[in-house]
């Protein structure tokens, strides 16, 4: 019976353990947690979400006070489009990050950057080129483009000198996102190096609508290699979304995908970025704690706990010191959401926004619990220990379990 550990995602000569820790923003898919990765010979994701707070937190910066301090002026006015963010300290930020996680990898995996489109910033084109320009000038193995079409990301990096070695991923939840990017990137001469077919099961932002019930994995993919075979395209296939044992991706491993992107299992690590009582409210889930749900500002659905204090909570929008979701013309639907209840309870103290949610801020303070569907089933991959919490695993041993594990079984911890 074959394992995941009998094949091999292959880069040129480079010879990798098809393994591959998807991003999770905002520094959920830790430096700590992609190191592992690296070292056991598979790839890892940190992520750029929201670079400026997180080096705040890592590296003793003061990006957050910085930009708090030049807007404070703008903290009770409801329109929030004079909120710009300084480019040289966004690529500060990423220039820390990347290449302090660099410096530290070890072994012979490699180190990747989850990069989102829908971080609009409120100049989407300037923030995203800086961001991508910086990953890969301090030394990035490979950059994944996520939560967007990406239709001119290749071409905003072209020039750099690394364009053509980085390993280079785009995300897509159909073939005909996959055959709009490949048409709008061919200028650049370039194709991607690998390509992630996220399903309607994973954690964070959805590429369907929330008829994403309907749609299949094992379908999409299918999909996508008899596309690429029909134009006699070698590219790498790694789905994404409710991969949950070695079993289940030694499946998709069989049918020809290259490798597979997991996390969910991953956010009951202890390198992981939340929080330990956050982690116990992922183990204790329970299929009906879980929702698809519209509360996100992006417009894409997102999969989340239904308990996360994210939801209904009415906080001011912080924009001010975040301003991550913020469009081309300052734009952000919580912003809009969340003066409409004001105005509706003018004597209220305590404002509740039911339909949006400030996704910088609860991201950020890991107030909003996005996890893939199989999150219920993370109770039966740890223990129960005698204060009735779960044990927390370490992320060797969820990796070797997707690595060596057969009949659908999963390791439990010593
Ligand atoms: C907590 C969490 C946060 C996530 N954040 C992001 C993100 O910031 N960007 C992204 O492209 N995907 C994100 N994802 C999706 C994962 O990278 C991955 O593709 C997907 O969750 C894999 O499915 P699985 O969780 O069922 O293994 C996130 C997933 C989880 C569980």
């Amino acid at each position: 019976m074959k394992r995941v550990d009998d094949f091999r995602l292959r880069f040129g000569k480079q010879e990798l353990v098809p393994i591959m820790i998807g991003g999770m923003g905002v520094d959920i898919s830790t430096a700590e947690l992609a190191l592992e990765a690296a070292r056991l010979g598979g790839i890892g994701h940190i992520s750029d979400a929201m670079l400026p707070t997180v080096a705040d937190r890592r590296y003793d910066t003061d990006f957050v006070k910085t930009k708090l301090t030049q807007y404070k002026y703008n903290l009770e006015n409801s329109d929030k489009t004079a909120i710009k963010f300084d480019l040289g300290q966004v690529a500060e930020s990423s220039r820390l990050h990347v290449q302090n996680t660099m410096d530290a990898k070890r072994g012979s995996g490699m180190v990747f950057i989850n990069v989102m489109e829908k971080l609009t910033m409120n100049a989407p084109k300037e923030t995203l080129k800086v961001r991508l320009d910086e990953a890969l000038s301090a030394g990035i193995d490979g950059v994944t483009l996520a939560a967007g079409l990406h239709l001119g990301s290749f071409a905003m990096i072209e020039n750099h000198p690394r364009f053509r070695d980085v390993k280079l991923g785009i995300i897509v939840s159909s073939l005909r996102a996959l055959q709009l990017f490949i048409r709008k990137n061919a200028r650049s001469n370039r194709l991607p190096d690998y390509i992630v077919v996220e399903g309607p099961l994973a954690g964070g932002h959805l590429g369907f609508g929330m008829d994403w019930a309907q749609y299949d994995l094992r379908t999409i993919t299918q999909e996508v290699m008899d596309y690429l075979k029909a134009e006699k395209l070698d590219i790498p296939v790694i789905p994404a979304g409710g991969i949950f044992t070695g079993s289940d991706a030694t499946s998709f491993l069989e049918m020809g995908a290259s490798a597979v992107q997991v996390a969910t299992r991953f956010t009951v690590a202890k390198e992981c970025g939340l929080p330990r009582d956050v982690q116990q409210e992922y183990f204790k889930a329970s299929e009906s704690d879980i929702e698809v749900n519209g509360v996100s500002p992006t417009g894409y659905p997102m999969r989340m706990l239904k308990n996360s204090p994210a939801i209904g909570s009415g906080i001011r929008p912080g924009c001010e010191s975040y301003g991550y979701i913020l469009d081309a013309n300052g734009k952000c639907s919580y912003i809009d959401a969340y003066n409409r209840e004001v105005e509706l309870h003018p004597d209220e103290k305590k404002i509740k926004v039911f339909d949006k949610t400030c996704l910088c801020t609860h991201m950020r303070n890991f107030k909003l619990w996005t996890c893939g569907h199989y999150t219920y089933k993370l109770k039966d991959t740890s223990r129960k220990l005698e204060d009735g919490s779960y044990q927390v695993l370490s992320a060797e041993h969820v990796f070797k379990d997707y690595q060596f594990s057969t009949d659908n079984k999963v390791a439990l911890p010593e």
